[in-house]
């Protein structure tokens, strides 16, 4: 039974924020190096193909100057493929990219993107850079990652997070069905999107995922509490949740 449940902290908000004035502050690199101290395993964050957050100067600054694994979020386009290889990051994870979307809407359709996936995934994984896919929990769309040989998935949690009631149970259902599917079909096993020291703790009770990709609800936290605290007081709800859960399924 797996223990651990690693934490990637999404730092394209504090982006938006710098954005927001064209200038330099706050700055995403500095928040990604409090998010390490503040005991993040890895740093996430998305270069969109219209640039609204993270910059290519950004990307170059995290790779240089963090040492934990970062994961790219990326488009499947041709101008994102460069980038990533040009940086070879630990992790590159594909996403559908809309111009019009406020945020990533949905996952990855990767049954119908097949084709065009294909040799993304070949030219990231054969430049060292582990291929997730961002997929709705849906088996159809898992087995068609582990054809397309991708390694990891990354489950959409964005539909369990908005709804309630017996819709946010069936949500939940679905995410724990897709994360067993996962561990038997080979594939690691990683969620995000929208998640909330609330909407976590079902997340984080299930055992076959390994890694949880947060950002908005972390860095929205901070304008209260400051970035440390949020993150340090996501970190021991993950941690606690899965050492509970672990606990009791052993025998
Ligand atoms: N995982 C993926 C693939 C995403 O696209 C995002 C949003 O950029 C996240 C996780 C983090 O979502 P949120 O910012 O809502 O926590």
């Amino acid at each position: 039974m797996k223990r651990t449940l690693r934490l990637g902290v999404n730092i394209d908000h504090v982006a938006t924020i710098r954005n927001a004035r064209d200038g330099r502050h706050p700055d995403p690199v500095r928040a990604a190096k409090l998010a390490v101290g503040a005991g993040a395993d890895g740093i996430t964050a998305h270069l969109r193909e219209d640039r609204r957050h993270i910059s290519d100067h950004d990307i170059t600054r995290l790779s240089e100057e963090i040492d934990v694994p970062l994961n790219l979020e990326m488009a499947a386009t041709q101008e994102m493929l460069d980038i990533a290889l040009r940086h070879r990051p630990h992790a590159a994870c594909i996403v559908p990219e809309k111009r019009q979307e406020r945020t990533t809407e949905g996952g990855l359709d990767v049954v119908a993107g097949r084709a065009h996936l294909a040799p993304f995934v070949d030219a990231l994984s054969a430049a060292g850079i582990r291929v997730s896919f961002f997929v709705e929990p849906d088996l159809v769309q898992l087995d068609a990652a582990v054809e397309l040989g991708a390694p990891v998935v990354e489950l959409h949690t964005g539909a369990y997070c908005e709804a309630d009631g017996g819709a946010r149970e069936r949500e939940l259902a679905r995410i724990v069905e897709a994360a067993a599917h996962a561990e038997t079909v080979g594939l690691e096993c990683h969620a995000g999107h929208g998640l909330s020291y609330e909407s976590v703790v079902p997340i984080a009770a299930i055992p076959t995922i390994v890694e949880l990709n947060i950002g908005h609800f972390l860095i929205g936290e901070a304008i209260f509490g400051g970035l440390e605290s949020s993150i340090k007081r996501m970190r021991a709800l993950m941690d606690r949740t899965r050492a509970e859960a672990v606990g009791a399924h052993s025998p």
